[in-house]
């Protein structure tokens, strides 16, 4: 076999020799007969790598220099050899670059790594997680359109749905997501889209992906899961019948609190399709630089969520059991609510957990206020450990009585769970709660 393709390429140089001009040109051909000749080995096909692999490897592309970590494409545009060149670039003969508002060489290996670790099809990357979640609604939606959504959403996503939306002629549903009826129940004709958030910011309640993704397809609409507080690693929206998913990639992707981004990933149709076409014509795209940031997070993200959600489990554990503390909110603890749901859908309870402590908003100042390593923060997802007050902060805009609904009392404290040492984490929490 390895003999008749080495006649092949034989016969083939002799006829191509004629046409060579430059010895380089002879070497680069040398060098591709050799690769094409390579057995083929399965590992090449990313489908056959575990994840851990794909988030090391997943989407890399090297330039003519052959670099071991990824170039950063820094550029706008993209040069072509010729006008006919140019001319069959835009018509899509010949594939490849053109600007960087709508592709870019090194944001397209974060969106292909994101896509082999999320298991979707296909992925687009986007400035902010804002600018994904407001991408991946305004693909799908037109004037008359309806939407249903969960009514515990982050502050940003609610604004979209509830304020935005109606004003560009899209009604909006906001529902108790932790009821699936719920869902069904607001479904209208006109309904072409569910939106939900899982665990929710702040109060970690959880909607059930896949009784609501039956809801949705059943009526013939779509489902958008936000799966910011679960990450890529513990739940898988696509594999219960989400069709996207959004992140903020500012999260736990990038992880060390310097870049802003976000993704949009789904079904080749959806992505390449709507997705693709907005971002191209109205610009959130994200930067080559953040980018590469995003990429670069990726490497790591399994050991950072994997040690985060270790720590997040054991502060849950503490917090539950300390007498300043009235409740506290955690999907794989026992006293959640949804305790059933949560270890069905998720494989960890991720890094975030909220409580709740004895006394009102005076005394979860003072709990804060009384740390040492914990940071008072709004981010999350971080190596370092955040701790936010959402009744005056992140949820601050909403009325005493939209924040009894969504059960965010002003003795609520989320905190997110970093990288440090938990003992330490614990001991900086006690001696908080002992400031109360
Ligand atoms: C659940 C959720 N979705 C979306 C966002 C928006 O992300 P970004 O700040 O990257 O725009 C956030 C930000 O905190 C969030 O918590």
């Amino acid at each position: 076999m390895r003999g008749d393709l080495a006649g092949l390429i034989a016969a083939t140089i002799k006829n191509l020799l004629k046409d060579l001009k430059e010895p380089g040109q002879l070497v680069g051909f040398l060098i591709w007969s050799k690769d094409m000749s390579r057995q083929k080995n399965p590992l090449d096909n990313p489908k056959n790598r575990g994840a851990q692999t794909n988030m090391v490897h997943g989407g890399t592309t090297r330039s003519q220099y052959g670099e071991t970590s990824e170039a950063i494409f820094m550029n706008s545009g993209f040069t072509y050899a010729s006008s006919e060149a140019a001319e069959a670039r835009f018509e899509g003969v010949d594939p490849g670059h053109i600007y960087s508002r709508f592709s870019n060489p090194g944001v397209e290996m974060f969106q292909d790594r994101m896509a082999s670790l999320e298991g979707a099809e296909a992925a687009r990357a986007t400035a902010t997680g804002m600018a994904a979640v407001t991408t991946a609604l305004m693909a799908q939606l037109r004037a008359g359109d309806h939407v249903v959504a969960g009514r515990a959403l982050f502050g940003g996503c609610r604004f979209v749905v509830e304020d935005y939306l109606p004003r560009w002629g899209v009604g909006s549903t906001l529902v108790d997501g932790r009821d699936p009826e719920n869902f069904a129940r607001a479904m209208q004709p006109d309904t072409k889209l569910i939106f939900i958030e899982t665990p929710t910011n702040p109060t970690l309640e959880l909607v059930d992906i896949r009784a609501v993704a039956e809801i949705a397809h059943a009526h013939g609409a779509l489902l958008v899961v936000d799966n910011v507080f679960a990450t890529p690693l513990w739940q898988s929206p696509l594999a219960l019948g989400a069709d996207l998913v959004v992140y903020s990639a500012t999260k736990h992707i990038d992880g060390q609190g310097r870049a802003l981004g976000g993704v949009i990933l789904g079904s080749k149709e959806l992505i390449e399709g709507d997705v693709h076409t907005i971002i191209r014509q109205t610009g959130p795209s994200i930067s080559p630089f953040n980018a590469w940031i995003m990429l670069k997070g990726l490497e790591t993200i399994d050991l950072r969520v994997r040690r985060m959600s270790e720590n997040g489990a054991r502060i849950a554990n503490f917090l539950a059991e300390h007498p300043k503390v009235e409740r506290v909110f955690y999907p794989h603890h026992q006293s959640h609510p949804q305790y059933d749901l949560g270890k069905r859908q998720m494989k960890s309870g991720s890094n975030m957990v909220a409580f709740e402590v004895k006394g009102g908003k005076q005394a979860a100042f003072d709990c804060a206020n009384g740390l040492s390593i914990i940071v008072i923060s709004n981010n999350l997802g971080d190596a370092k450990s955040i701790i936010s007050h959402p009744a005056t902060t992140t949820h601050q805009r909403f009325d005493d009585a939209t924040l009894e609904e969504l059960g965010i009392g002003q003795n609520l404290l989320r905190l997110s769970v970093g990288l440090e040492d938990a003992d330490d984490l614990i001991a900086d929490l006690a001696f908080g709660l002992d400031q109360v």
